[in-house]
């Protein structure tokens, strides 16, 4: 497996997610394999290939982008035959993206991940936070029409799989207290932790700027 391999990833998920209008393009997918490929440096006992290939896969046969997840993976397994993955390998990278999504968390159905899958998953969640993180979810609000903000509705505490996904009544900023704030001590790595605490505090003095010029005082 080379380089070339990496190559052809890139280009395979290249031209599945740079439709994507919900801030999943591949933009993101990008910075999520740098991420994953900053992390690798700590974490040298970690496969690089099976860790990117998962990292630029990841988002292809998610339920919230594609209707038809079985013919998505089917896609994608085809794609990893074709360029002589064995059936360990695309098993790895299976394991990966069906087990890494916040959702599995919340249902506590999620398998447990391999060192790959960790700093994969840390990686897309550090692109979920900090100044990147406000920016996608104002984004992702927009596309699917949640309001900015309502200080009438309060923050949920305990959500169901269907109930995460169920936008109604959900705004923006609640959705920083409902995941984006809890993600910081939900990462696997180390390394990663730390990259967390700065895009916390970012965060963090967001909501408090926002909701001072919300009631005036600024
Ligand atoms: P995962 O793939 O880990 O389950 P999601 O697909 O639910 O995570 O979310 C990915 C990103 O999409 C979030 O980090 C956030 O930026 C955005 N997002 C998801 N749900 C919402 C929401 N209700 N409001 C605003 N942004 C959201
Ligand atoms: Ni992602």
């Amino acid at each position: 497996m080379s380089n070339e391999t990496l190559t052809a990833v890139h280009d395979f998920a290249r031209s599945k997610m740079r439709d994507d209008e919900t801030g999943h393009g591949f933009d993101h997918i990008q910075r999520v394999v740098g991420l994953a490929d900053r992390l690798l440096t700590a974490y040298p006992a970690a496969d690089r290939l099976l860790t990117l290939t998962a990292a630029y896969l990841h988002d292809v046969i998610d339920e919230k982008l594609v209707t038809d997840t079985q013919a998505a993976s089917a896609e994608v397994r085809d794609f990893l035959s074709a360029h002589d993955f064995s059936a360990t390998q695309q098993d790895t990278i299976f394991l990966i993206m069906d087990n890494m999504s916040f959702h599995k968390t919340l249902d506590g159905t999620a398998k447990p991940l391999p060192l790959e899958g960790q700093i994969v998953q840390d990686a897309d969640r550090l692109d979920a936070i900090g100044a990147i993180g406000i920016a996608r979810a104002l984004y992702f609000g927009g596309h699917f029409g949640e309001k900015i903000y309502d200080p009438a509705v309060a923050p949920r505490t305990q959500m169901t799989h269907a109930e995460y996904r169920n936008l109604g009544g959900e705004t923006v900023i609640n959705h920083f207290y409902e995941k984006l704030l809890t993600l910081k001590d939900l990462m696997n790595t180390a390394a990663a932790k730390g990259l967390a605490e700065h895009r916390q505090q970012v965060m963090l003095d967001f909501l408090t700027e926002f909701k001072d010029e919300w009631q005036a005082k600024r």
